[in-house]
C-alpha cells in the first residue's frame, strides 16, 4: 500500500493528514501558532513556527497511523497564500513574514500600477490588479522601508514553499500559489519577465515554477531524519490553500462553486480558459489542475470575525461539558429570526479585498437597539460574513459563470446554522463532502497523482470525493435575505468616506 501526506500551513495553525491511495484518512494532527500584529493593519508570522508545526504534525500522524515510513511515498504542501518569506544568501529569514491580510502596502500598490503603465496594463500582464495582500507589493515595501534588509535579500518564498525548501533544499513553487505573488503571467503559467523588469526586480529572487502535481524534489537526509521519513519521499508542487481546498472538495470542473469559511472567506470557481473580471474585483489565478484556471473572491475576515466576537466579547461564557463557546453562540444565534431583527454587521475588521479592495474599511454593527441580545450579535456576524461572500457570488454570476451548487467547507461550515445561512443567502443548495480537511486533503490527492497513483487530479477527485450532506434552500428565508442584502450592500458605500475620515483622525 502507498500513503500520502497533506500538510496545510494555515494562518492559525498547521494541519497534517495521512491518506491511503483510495483517499481514506488514516490520521490527522494540528499544531497552532501565534499571529503577530506589531502595528494596526500589520500581520506577520515567524516561519520557524510553521516548520516546527510541520515536523510535529507529520511525526504525530505517522506515529498514530502505524504506517511504515517506506510506505509514505509523497507529500503535498498547501498554505496560506501571498505571505513573503525573505531569505538572505545563507537562507536565513531576514524578518518576520508579511501575511495575506497585512495592509501596509497601499503606496506600493500604487507604485506597481504606475510602473506597469496603469491598472489595465498590469491586468494584461498578470491578470490581476495590485492588492495590498499580494506578494509583489510586500517586496517593494521592503525595498522602500527597510533598505538594509532589502540589500540582504536573495529569495522570496511563499509560506508553503519555505517549508518545501526546508524539506527538499529546492527553491520552487507551483502555479496556483505563484499566481498570488502578482509576478506570474497567469496565462502562460510562468514569471512575467516584463513586469519583473518594470519593477526592477531580479528573476533570481523567485523559485522555479511547477504544475501543482509535479514532483519538485525529494526529502534531504536532514529533513527525512527530522520527520521520521525516508529520502525517497517525494514532495509535489501542492497548491495555495484556496486551490487546494477546491481540489479537496472536488471543484475541478465548471458549475460547482466552493465556499470556504476559515479565517478568511473564499468563493472559488473553476474555469477552462483564463477569464478576467474587467473591474479586477475577482482574482484570476492558475488552478491546481494542469492547464486550467480559476476565479475567486476573498473576504479577509470571515470565520475570523466570529472568532474575534468570541474572544473579545464572550469570555464570560462557560460552555456545558463537551461543548465549546462556538456551540453556545450557535444555539443563541439559531434562536434569532433571519435578519437579526434589523441588526447588520460589516465584517471588514482587517479592511476588505473583494469587492471593495479597501484597506481602510472597518467592522461595524449597524442598527443596534435595546432589544438586541448577544445571540442577535452572533447571528448578525454570521449573516454579515455570508452577505460579504454573496458579493463575490454576484460578480461570478454576472460574468456568466454558472453555479448550480455550493460545496461548503472550512471551520465555519461545520456549523449547521452557517451551512443553512449559506444556502439561504446564496440561494443555492449547500453540500458538504466526505473529507472535512479541504486544503490538506486536496494536496494529499495531488501527492497521489504526482506519485502516479492516478492519471490526473480529476480522476483522483472522481475516485475519492463524495457529497455527504445536502442543505436545501428554505425559500421563505431566502426571500428575507434577498430583501436585506441590498441594505447590507448600501452600508459600505454610505460609510466609505467615513472610513477614510476615521483613519485620518487617528493620524
Ligand atoms: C487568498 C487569501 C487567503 C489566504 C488565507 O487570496 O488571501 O484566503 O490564502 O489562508
Amino acid at each position: 500500500m502507498a500513503y500520502y501526506l497533506g500538510v496545510d500551513i494555515g494562518t492559525s495553525g498547521t494541519k497534517t493528514i495521512l491518506v491511503n491511495t483510495d483517499g481514506g484518512i488514516l490520521a490527522e494532527a494540528n499544531a497552532s501558532y501565534p499571529l503577530l500584529h506589531p502595528r494596526p493593519m500589520w500581520s506577520e508570522q515567524d516561519p520557524e513556527h510553521w516548520w516546527k508545526a510541520t515536523v510535529k504534525t507529520v511525526r504525530s500522524v505517522v506515529r498514530k497511523s502505524g504506517v511504515k515510513k517506506e510506505e509514505i511515498r509523497a507529500i503535498g504542501l498547501s498554505g496560506q497564500m501571498h505571505g513573503s518569506v525573505f531569505l538572505d544568501k545563507d537562507d536565513k529569514v531576514i524578518r518576520p513574514a508579511l501575511l495575506w491580510n497585512d495592509q501596509r502596502t497601499v503606496e506600493e500598490c500604487d507604485e506597481i500600477e504606475s510602473r506597469a503603465g496603469g491598472r489595465k496594463a498590469l491586468i494584461r500582464m498578470v491578470a490581476n490588479p495590485a492588492m495590498t495582500g499580494f506578494t509583489a507589493p510586500k517586496i517593494l515595501w521592503l525595498r522602500n522601508n527597510e533598505p538594509r534588509n532589502f540589500d540582504r535579500l536573495r529569495k522570496v518564498l511563499l509560506p508553503k514553499d519555505e517549508i518545501r525548501r526546508r524539506l527538499t533544499g529546492e527553491y520552487a513553487t507551483e502555479v496556483s500559489d505563484a499566481s498570488g505573488m502578482l509576478l506570474l503571467d497567469v496565462k502562460k503559467r510562468n514569471w512575467s519577465k516584463t513586469l519583473l523588469s518594470k519593477l526592477e526586480l531580479d528573476a533570481s529572487l523567485l523559485g522555479t515554477v511547477y504544475e501543482s502535481e509535479d514532483v519538485t524534489g525529494t526529502l534531504t537526509s536532514a529533513a527525512a531524519k527530522s520527520l521520521g521519513l525516508t529520502t525517497d519521499c517525494k514532495v509535489v508542487g501542492g497548491a495555495g490553500d484556496c486551490a487546494a481546498n477546491a481540489i479537496g472538495t472536488g471543484v475541478v470542473k465548471r458549475g460547482v462553486l466552493s465556499t470556504s469559511i476559515g479565517t478568511s472567506g473564499v468563493m472559488f470557481v473553476h474555469s477552462d480558459e483564463v477569464q478576467v473580471d474587467p473591474q479586477g474585483r475577482l482574482h484570476t489565478f492558475c488552478h491546481a489542475v494542469r492547464g486550467k484556471w480559476h476565479m475567486m473572491g476573498v473576504n479577509l475576515t470571515a470565520g475570523g470575525a466570529l472568532d474575534w466576537f468570541r474572544s473579545s466579547l464572550c469570555d464570560d461564557i462557560r460552555p456545558p461539558r463537551g461543548k465549546s463557546v462556538f456551540d453556545v453562540l450557535n444555539k443563541e444565534a439559531a434562536a434569532v429570526a433571519a435578519g437579526s431583527d434589523g441588526l447588520y454587521f460589516l465584517p471588514y475588521l482587517t479592511g476588505e479585498r473583494t469587492p471593495h479592495a479597501d484597506p481602510l474599511a472597518k467592522g461595524c454593527f449597524v442598527g443596534l437597539t435595546l432589544s438586541h441580545s448577544r445571540g442577535h450579535m452572533a447571528r448578525s456576524v454570521m449573516e454579515g460574513v455570508t452577505y460579504a461572500m454573496r458579493d463575490s457570488l454576484a460578480i461570478i454570476e454576472d460574468l456568466g459563470v454558472p453555479v448550480r451548487e455550493c460545496r461548503v467547507s472550512g471551520g465555519g461550515s461545520k456549523s449547521k446554522l452557517w451551512r443553512q445561512l449559506q444556502a439561504d443567502v446564496f440561494g443555492k443548495k449547500a453540500v458538504t463532502i466526505n473529507a472535512e480537511e479541504g486544503p490538506a486533503y486536496g494536496v494529499a490527492l495531488l501527492a497521489a497523482v504526482g506519485d502516479g497513483a492516478y492519471k490526473n487530479i480529476q480522476q483522483a477527485c472522481d475516485a475519492t470525493v463524495r457529497v455527504v450532506t445536502e442543505t436545501p434552500v428554505q425559500r421563505s428565508q431566502k426571500r428575507k435575505y434577498d430583501r436585506r442584502f441590498p441594505v447590507y450592500q448600501r452600508l459600505y458605500h454610505a460609510l466609505k468616506e467615513d472610513f477614510k475620515r476615521i483613519a485620518a483622525a487617528e493620524g
